[in-house]
């Protein structure tokens, strides 16, 4: 099986995770406002009995409605909710309730009597059985707190080697991250997306550390050799995150095509405009702005001013026009960071990005 393929059926899976996370939360969470539930619940049971009356009487289908607030009285209020709730159904059909209303017949008192204790059993074994599911939902939740911490260690661990090899490289890359973040969020990009949007940013060289330092560090321009050398970092980085965890798919792809170009004369898919993944397109123009404004041993750094043409010039070519347009009045509104500037809210999307993991976030946890 391809990683390709766990990816998307773990991808599946977290998908009805949420599905499940969802409905259980709505269902079992332990709610502030369970008065005012319970009195719908018994609104309800009120509204069954008056249909019951009206229709003529318990000898009629209409009775067997009662099951559903019985049973959502157990779910969400547990075993002696359960039984309340059931033992108000079984007065509500019980002695005053005819069991037929035209020919003025009353019910067996041994009918409603059973009735009730069905309606007692079921009530109270919904209680049982959503005690159990909470249980198993709060294992769950703690299974996935503890594979979070781990998948948010494996990523860390990733930025450190990144971090071990060439420090500078390192601030280039939260920065890339960080701008990349305040991009995203101009491009209307959802809170997920974002995530995988900044580890691209903080990974997006990290396959540097398989090339050799002998390239890496050259003083001058490389040669096609060791250009192409070079080129394989973008595929090293996807595969160090494929192997450390499949969930890491999403950071891969973008880590693998961040030197993609619009036009489709990129490396190392020849990708083109918009199948090129979103995170890909918005850490080249962050990259290349970076490159561009960053002293080189062999060349002295452009001026933003120069930097900014240079990004407005081949946008449609090089790169996406709308994120070179996002960029540039980003940059014009000061909301961008650059050189060594530690934006004031840094270290919160460090926080909010960096200690949680791609699957909390997804959970929602
Ligand atoms: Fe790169």
């Amino acid at each position: 099986m391809t990683n390709t393929n766990i990816s998307s059926d773990k991808s599946t899976a977290l998908e009805t995770s949420k599905v499940a996370l969802w409905l259980t939360d709505a269902l079992f969470s332990r709610r502030r406002d369970s008065g005012i539930i319970l009195l719908v619940v018994v609104l309800l049971e009120f509204g069954i009995a008056t249909i019951v009356y009206v229709t003529g009487g318990t000898k009629y289908v209409y009775l067997q409605f009662m099951y559903l607030p019985v049973m959502l009285g157990g779910l969400l209020f547990g075993s002696i909710g359960g039984v309340i709730v059931a033992g108000i159904a079984g007065v509500l059909l019980g002695p005053f309730m005819p069991l037929d209303l035209e020919k003025n017949l009353s019910q067996p008192t041994l009918s409603w009597l059973v009735r009730t204790g069905f309606f007692c059993l079921i009530g109270g074994s919904s209680g049982v059985l959503s005690s159990l599911l909470r249980q198993r939902m709060r294992m769950i939740e703690s299974v996935a707190q503890e594979l979070s911490v781990t998948y948010g260690r494996t990523l860390h661990a990733l930025v450190s080697l990144v971090q071990e090899r060439d420090d500078k490289t390192a601030d280039h890359s939260e920065r890339v991250a960080y701008n990349a973040v305040v991009i995203g969020r101009e491009l209307g990009i959802s809170q997920d997306n974002l995530e995988t949007l900044y580890w691209s940013g903080v990974l997006h060289d990290l396959g540097k550390i398989g090339i050799s330092e002998q390239i890496i560090n050259k003083p001058g321009p490389l040669t096609p050799s060791e250009r192409l050398d070079m080129q394989r970092h973008p595929v090293i980085g996807e595969r160090v995150l494929l192997n450390a965890s499949p969930d890491f798919a999403p950071i891969a792809k973008a880590v693998r095509s961040h030197h993609e170009r619009w036009d489709g004369r990129g490396y190392p898919d020849q990708l083109k405009g918009e199948t090129i993944p979103v995170e890909a397109r918005v850490v080249t123009v962050l990259d290349v702005f970076e490159a561009l404004t960053s002293k080189r041993p062999y060349r002295e750094p452009m001026s933003t001013r120069e930097a900014i043409l240079f990004l407005r010039e081949n946008a449609g070519t090089h790169f996406d026009a709308q994120i070179v347009d996002i960029f540039t009045s980003l940059h014009h509104s000061n909301k961008l960071a650059f050189g060594d500037e530690q934006p004031s809210d840094l270290i919160e999307m460090q926080k909010r990005y960096g200690a949680k993991s791609v699957l909390l976030n997804r959970l929602k946890l």
